[in-house]
């Protein structure tokens, strides 16, 4: 129907859950990102983004009742996110989009964001 969300196009819960637990499988052999992450609550983090994705596209608020307004920016600021950490992020979300396949329309819209989204993250 038209006024399906992208959420629902792309398949709902289990895409959005594809994606990030493949991105956070790689995280703690990644040299630039591991020591940015918590690694004892890399489950926290990958709910975290799961969940936000979810919200964003147009799926259950359950991120804002959890977390609040996201403040992406904000949240973002502790962490020294510089050219070399955006890309890493976004070569590991690139390889996590590759595993799950998505047709290629709707990798097109996600891959847009997400790269305008990391770069927006860069705080130094
Ligand atoms: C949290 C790194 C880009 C969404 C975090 C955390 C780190 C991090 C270290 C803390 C982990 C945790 O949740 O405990 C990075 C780096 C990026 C990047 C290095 C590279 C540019 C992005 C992008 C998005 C995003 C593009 C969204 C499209 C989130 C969300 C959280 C988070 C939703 C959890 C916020 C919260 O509720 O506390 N990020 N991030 N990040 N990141 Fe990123």
């Amino acid at each position: 129907t038209p006024q399906e969300t992208f959420y629902e196009r792309v398949g709902g819960e289990p895409t959005f859950r594809a994606i990030v637990d493949r991105f956070y499988a790689g995280v703690p052999d990644d040299p630039v990102l591991a020591p940015l992450y918590p690694s004892d609550d890399l489950e926290g983090a990958r709910e975290r983004l799961t969940l936000f994705l979810m919200q964003y596209w147009g799926g259950p608020r359950t991120y804002d009742e959890w977390r609040g307004h996201p403040r992406l920016r904000m949240r973002h600021a502790p962490f020294a996110i510089g050219e070399a950490e955006r890309d890493a992020w976004l070569a590991r979300m690139r390889a996590a989009m590759d595993e799950v396949g998505l047709d290629p329309e709707h990798d097109a819209v996600l891959w847009e964001y997400l790269t305008m989204a990391a770069e927006a993250m860069r705080n130094r």
